[in-house]
């Protein structure tokens, strides 16, 4: 028996990761805040896989009650193979000190206290198997700096940095932890309230930025599995500016 606990999974790049590793695993756990979505995921996932185990677990990662009661769950599956640290969400409009501070703090917690939390959570049970894989999605974002994204950009470096130790401490215990750093990618992520604040900005990235979520989560796994690399920036488009980025301010 192996399992996948996959947060973020009712939408977007979780959900195309719970499409992808419900064929590899026999229990998929589906974590979100919204019940209904996540009911809409598991009716999909049972389609693509009638045999598989779904679980969904509402959440709100932005807690650290929530955080508490996912850890619980991570620590008390002994088949724990995939633990996928991917919930987030993007804040448009916020200019400090003007932003809405309660949010800012919202997207620490997510973004950084439920990947640091989680991780170590999955790297306990997964160290005694000697063997699983850590994914945690980061984004390009986590290079960049710049008005109206001091959060994003800086909880985004922090899953980077946090990863790429990670996989440091877990050297030769059979367990893998990599960092996903995509670009603009057509998910949910930019349709939320929050960022329709930016809709006209989005509007006029131009379509080759754009990638495809289940192509983007194929190259995470592909990664994981059989990648020799922590940090993983998918297309060479983001690729190079990441490379030029990093030299320029790093
Ligand atoms: N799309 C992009 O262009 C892009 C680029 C780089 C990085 N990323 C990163 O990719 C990850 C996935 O985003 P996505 O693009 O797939 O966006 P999405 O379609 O909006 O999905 C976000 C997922 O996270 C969940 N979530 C948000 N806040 C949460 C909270 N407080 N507690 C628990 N779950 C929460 C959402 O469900 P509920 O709302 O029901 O909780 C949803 O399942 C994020 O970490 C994002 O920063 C995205």
């Amino acid at each position: 028996m192996s399992t996948a606990i996959i947060t973020g999974a009712s939408s977007g790049l979780g959900l195309a990761y719970a499409k992808q590793l419900v064929k590899k695993n026999d229990v998929v756990v589906l974590c979100a805040r919204n019940e209904e979505r996540l009911a809409k995921a598991k009716e999909e996932l049972l389609l693509l896989a009638p045999d598989a185990q779904i679980e969904t677990i509402s959440v709100d990662l932005s807690t650290f009650e929530g955080i508490d009661a996912l850890a619980n769950r991570v620590a008390s599956t002994p088949d724990l193979e995939w633990m996928i640290n991917n919930a987030g969400f993007g804040l448009g409009g916020q200019i400090y000190p003007d932003n809405d501070i309660k949010r800012s703090t919202d997207m620490l917690v997510t973004h950084c206290a439920a990947v640091e939390r989680l991780s170590y959570e999955a790297a306990k049970v997964m160290k005694a198997n000697g063997r699983g894989y850590i994914l945690n999605t980061s984004s390009v974002g986590a290079f960049f700096f710049g008005k109206g994204s001091v959060d994003y950009c800086s909880t985004k470096a922090y899953v980077v940095s946090f990863t790429r130790g990670l996989a440091c401490d877990l050297k030769g215990t059979g367990v893998r932890a990599v960092v996903l750093c995509p670009g603009f990618v057509r998910t949910g992520f930019h349709s939320t309230p929050e960022m329709l604040i930016d809709k006209d900005l989005y509007g006029k990235i131009p379509n080759w930025l754009w990638m495809d979520a289940d192509w983007v989560v194929k190259k995470a796994i592909r990664c994981a599995e059989h990648g020799s690399t922590v940090m993983l920036v998918p297309s060479i488009v983001y690729k190079c500016a990441v490379f030029f980025l990093r030299r320029l301010w790093l």
